[in-house]
């Protein structure tokens, strides 16, 4: 930039001003769409068919089976069938749980909360009627 500064007169001054401010703008512009796309990529969550087997099961699965098996039955629900899922869905005590609702034990215990998007999800699942879909 000194250089370019040296080699131009002051006339040019006005015009430098002109291109840095343009190059300034363009930049903050790029800027903008940068992290507006990170935004997105994180804030991303799709609700839209949600289904037990691709949201639901895997989940359960990898944050509750081990505690809630037929085998340890912990309070006395099973999660290894979708039977012992719909019964806590129907009772409340599924959404109330990983919501960590004061009513509620928060599931799953000593892990941190299950996230938003997640929770949407199984939110958006029940809604339809919690099927074995
Ligand atoms: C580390 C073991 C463990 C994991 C993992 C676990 N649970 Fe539990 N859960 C328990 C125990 C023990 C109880 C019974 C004692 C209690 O209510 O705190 C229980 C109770 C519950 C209850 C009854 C709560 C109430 O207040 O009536 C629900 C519903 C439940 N779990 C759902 C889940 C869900 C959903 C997950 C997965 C997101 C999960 N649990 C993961 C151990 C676990």
């Amino acid at each position: 930039m000194q250089q370019f500064l040296n080699k131009h007169s002051f006339a040019n001054l006005s015009m430098l001003n002109k291109y840095h401010q343009i190059i300034l703008l363009s930049l903050f512009i790029l800027s903008s769409c940068i992290s507006n796309n990170e935004e997105e990529l994180y804030t991303d969550c799709d609700t839209n068919n949600v289904t037990y087997s691709s949201h639901i099961k895997p989940y359960i699965e990898n944050s509750c089976v081990s505690c809630h098996n037929t085998n340890l039955p912990s309070g006395g629900i099973d999660y290894s069938n979708f039977e012992g899922i719909k019964k806590t869905i129907d009772d409340g005590s599924f959404l109330g749980s990983i919501k960590h609702s004061s009513s509620y034990s928060a599931m799953p215990p000593s892990s941190p909360m299950t996230d938003d998007c997640k929770i949407s999800q199984i939110q958006a699942w029940i809604d339809q009627g919690a099927e074995k879909n």
